[in-house]
């Protein structure tokens, strides 16, 4: 069997895909890619490979040395982080995509790649926004992944790269938040775990879809497992699990910590960003193609956040 490569092996997404995969394959089939952020916690004898993904040679070389056959192209700059660094998100963003989807297409690789509720501005509808509706995104990250969408379907259609691809909301896992808009729900699971009061960037009213990362990671898996001719979307299929407002979160939090507390400051960047998302999307293409279905909903995500992160902290020397 041909490796299996991650980009972006040390962001959120990748730590838990590479958790999977090492479950699945064991680690001598799995090759972990990071570029600025060191990975941790890799098992003793995991493959690893630093990586710039806008860099086609390097690429090139590391599928070459690990024979590689599938590659989740994970590395990516979030939506803050798109919106403060513009041309470096157009480059890791659109120019590793590209850089991929080549390669792909000369070594006849299989691709996931994550795309976003993000592809969404306000000229979609805002709730239950359904598969087809416009894609007008107002911010740099969403035109980024609205662009990404176009080459993926440029590739499969025109060079029948098997590509595969679903819009994710915002993930919720253990670990350090990155940059982006709904990391705000990780900052303030931690917060409340350390008994410390929470300041939300985003208003008590903000209604986003979000998904237990453990649902996300499983949701690439069976895109990729899934039969050729049940894809039938060769963009990227919205996928849908929960949404909920900074309000209810605090108020699931203290159900497990009574005396959590919530206060408000605005971030004006991250709220336009937040009102430019839809409030809720509709996933029955995904549920009906190729028989996705979501297993956790706010109340058991955020029992499973403040159970972890509570482990995570005990373990802190100090
Ligand atoms: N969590 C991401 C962000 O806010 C959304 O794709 O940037």
């Amino acid at each position: 069997m041909k490796r299996i490569l991650i980009t972006g092996g040390a962001g959120a997404i990748g730590r838990n895909l590479l958790r999977d995969l090492y479950a699945l394959h064991g680690p001598k089939l799995v090759v972990a890619g990071y570029n600025r952020t060191p990975l941790t916690g890799l098992p003793k004898d995991g493959l690893s490979a630093q990586v710039d993904v806008s860099d086609y040679e390097k690429l090139s070389a590391v599928i070459k040395r690990y024979d590689i056959g599938t590659i989740y192209h994970l590395a990516a700059l979030l939506s803050i982080a798109a919106e403060e660094n513009p041309e470096l998100a157009r480059r890791v963003n659109m120019g590793g995509l590209e850089n991929i989807l080549n390669l792909a297409k000369d070594h006849d690789l299989r691709v996931f790649w994550p795309s976003s509720i993000a592809v969404f501005g306000s000229t979609a509808p805002k709730d239950g926004t359904p598969q087809h509706a416009p894609l007008d995104p107002e911010f740099e990250y969403g035109r980024n992944k609205v662009e990404g969408e176009r080459l993926l379907k440029q590739f499969s259609d025109g060079f029948g790269v098997d590509v595969r691809s679903v819009r994710y909301p915002g993930l919720l896992t253990p670990g350090k938040p990155g940059p982006g808009t709904t990391e705000y729900a990780i900052e303030m699971v931690y917060a409340a775990v350390r008994g410390e009061p929470y300041a939300s960037p985003l208003g008590p009213d903000t209604v986003l879809p979000m998904m237990d990362m453990r649902d996300a990671t499983r949701a690439a898996l069976e895109v990729m497992e899934a039969p050729k001719n049940r894809i039938q979307i060769r963009t990227s299929y919205n996928l849908s699990a929960m949404s909920f407002t900074p309000e209810q979160l605090a108020a699931e939090i203290r159900r497990h910590i009574p005396d959590f507390k919530l206060t408000y400051k605005i971030n004006a960047l991250k709220q336009k960003v937040a009102d430019s998302w839809p409030n809720s999307i509709d996933d029955s293409l995904a549920r009906e193609h190729w028989g996705w279905r979501h297993s956790y909903g706010l109340q058991e995500t955020t029992e499973y956040m403040i159970r972890e992160i509570g482990k995570e902290i005990s373990s802190l020397p100090g």
